[in-house]
C-alpha cells in the first residue's frame, strides 16, 4: 500500500529552546512545509517524564507550552495551513502507546542510550515514564501515520525505534490488518527519519564535543532563541577557539570541534555549505569571523525572538492556535485510533 505522505515531529517544551533545536530542527519544519502536509507538535506529556524541577511545575509548563509554539510559528510555521497542537490535548497519544508498550520489547528500551544520560547513575529513580519515552514517541508520530520526521542527530536511535515498532505490528496483527480490510497487511508505515543540512548536532559553544543542550548549567554553552542581540554578541565573542586559523577546505575541521562547530552554524543559518564558508573565511582569524557570525545570528534569530515576545504576550490567541491544531489533529488520530482498535480486538465504535 502506498502510504500519503505526511510529516510529523515535536519539540519538548522545558527550559529554552536554543541554536541546536532550531538549526537541527525548526528549519527544516519550515522547509517541509512547502512539499509536505505537517504536523507539529509541543509534546507537553514528554516533558513530564523528567523530575518537577526540570521542567517548572505546572507553571513553567503551560509558560514553555506556549513559547515554543511562539517559536514555532515566529520562525515561520504556517498554523493554518499545517497543525499546530499540544500533545496532551490528543489522548490517541496515550491510547496507542499502550498498544505499543504490549509490542516493543524491554530488550529494545534497554538499549536506548538517551535514556541512560537523562537517567545519569540514579537509574532506580527515573520515572517509568523516562524509560517509555520512546514508545510515546513511536505512538506521537504513528499516530498520523507520518512517513517522514525531521529531527536532529540525536533522535535517530529513537527513530529507528519507531519504525521496529512499526514493524513489529504489522508482522504481529498482520492477518488482521488484511482482513479488517486496513491494507494488504501494512497498517502502520516506517517513518523515514529527516536528519538533513550542515548542522544536524549542534555541539556547545563551551566545549566542542558536548551537544548544545537546554540542561547545560552554562548559560554560554548555548544561544537562546529569546537571547537580544548584546547576549548572543557576548556568546559568539565568549565561544571556544583553537589557536589556528581557519582552515580553506572541510578536511581542515577534523580534529577541531569547535571550529566545525562554528563554521557548521554559520554555514546552517546562511544557507550554505561549510565548504563555501570556508572558502570565504578560510585562512583568516577567528576574531574577523567571530565578527561576521555574531551578525549572521543576530540578522537571522533577533526577529525570531522578537515576534517570539509579541505572541508571547498574548497567550489567548496562542492557546487558541493550539485548540485549533488540535481539533484538526483529533480527526485524524481518531481514524488510526478506531482501525487499530478493530485489527487489535477491541470491541467497540467511538
Ligand atoms: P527535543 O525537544 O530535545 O529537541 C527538539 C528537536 O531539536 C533537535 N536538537 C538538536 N539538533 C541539533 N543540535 C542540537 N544540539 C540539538 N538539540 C536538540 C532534536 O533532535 C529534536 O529534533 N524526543 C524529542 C521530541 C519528540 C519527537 C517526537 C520528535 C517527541 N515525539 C516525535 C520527533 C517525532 C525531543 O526530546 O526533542
Amino acid at each position: 500500500m502506498a502510504f500519503v505522505e505526511r510529516v510529523f515531529s515535536g519539540v519538548q517544551p522545558t527550559g529554552n529552546l536554543h541554536l541546536g533545536n532550531y538549526l537541527g530542527a525548526i528549519v527544516n519544519f519550515v522547509k517541509m512545509q512547502e512539499t509536505h502536509n505537517c504536523i507539529y507538535c509541543v509534546v507537553d506529556m514528554h516533558a513530564i517524564t523528567m523530575p518537577t524541577d526540570v521542567w517548572g511545575g505546572p507553571e513553567g509548563l503551560a509558560r514553555a507550552t506556549r513559547e515554543v509554539t511562539a517559536a514555532f510559528i515566529a520562525a515561520g510555521i504556517d498554523p493554518k495551513k499545517h497543525i499546530v497542537f499540544n500533545q496532551s490535548q490528543v489522548s490517541g497519544h496515550a491510547e496507542l502507546t499502550w498498544i505499543f508498550n504490549c509490542v516493543a520489547r524491554v530488550g529494545w528500551l534497554n538499549r536506548m542510550t538517551q535514556f541512560k544520560e537523562k537517567a545519569g547513575k540514579d537509574r532506580e529513580n527515573a520515572s517509568v515514564g523516562l524509560y517509555d519515552y520512546p514508545v510515546l514517541m513511536a505512538a506521537d508520530i504513528l499516530l498520523y501515520r507520518a512517513t517522514h520526521v525531521p529531527v536532529g542527530e540525536d533522535q535517530k536511535q529513537h527513530l529507528e525505534l519507531a519504525r521496529d515498532i512499526a514493524q513489529k505490528f504489522n508482522n504481529d496483527f498482520g492477518d488482521s490488518i488484511r482482513k479488517t480490510g486496513f491494507g494488504d497487511g501494512l497498517f502502520f508505515p516506517l517513518p523515514e527519519p529527516m536528519i538533513t543540512g550542515p548542522a544536524t548536532r549542534v555541539m556547545s559553544l563551551r566545549d566542542g564535543t558536548k551537544k548544545m543542550s537546554k540542561s547545560d548549567a552554562s548559560d554560554y554553552s548555548r544561544i537562546n532563541l529569546t537571547d537580544d542581540a548584546d547576549t548572543i554578541a557576548q556568546k559568539v565573542r565568549k565561544a571556544k577557539t583553537d589557536p589556528e586559523p581557519l582552515p580553506s577546505e572541510e578536511k581542515g575541521l577534523e580534529a577541531r570541534p569547535e571550529a566545525d562547530n562554528l563554521v557548521g552554524i554559520y554555514a546552517a543559518l546562511s544557507n550554505r555549505s561549510k565548504a563555501d564558508v570556508l572558502r570565504e573565511f578560510g585562512g583568516g582569524q577567528f576574531s574577523g569571523f567571530k565578527n561576521a557570525l555574531v551578525e549572521l545570528c543576530v540578522a537571522k534569530l533577533a526577529p525570531i525572538a522578537g515576534e517570539m515576545k509579541r505572541l508571547t504576550a498574548d497567550p489567548a490567541y496562542v492557546d487558541s492556535v493550539l485548540v485549533d491544531g488540535a481539533d484538526r489533529a483529533r480527526a485524524i488520530a481518531a481514524e488510526t485510533m478506531q482501525a487499530t482498535r478493530d485489527i487489535v480486538g477491541f470491541i467497540g465504535k467511538r
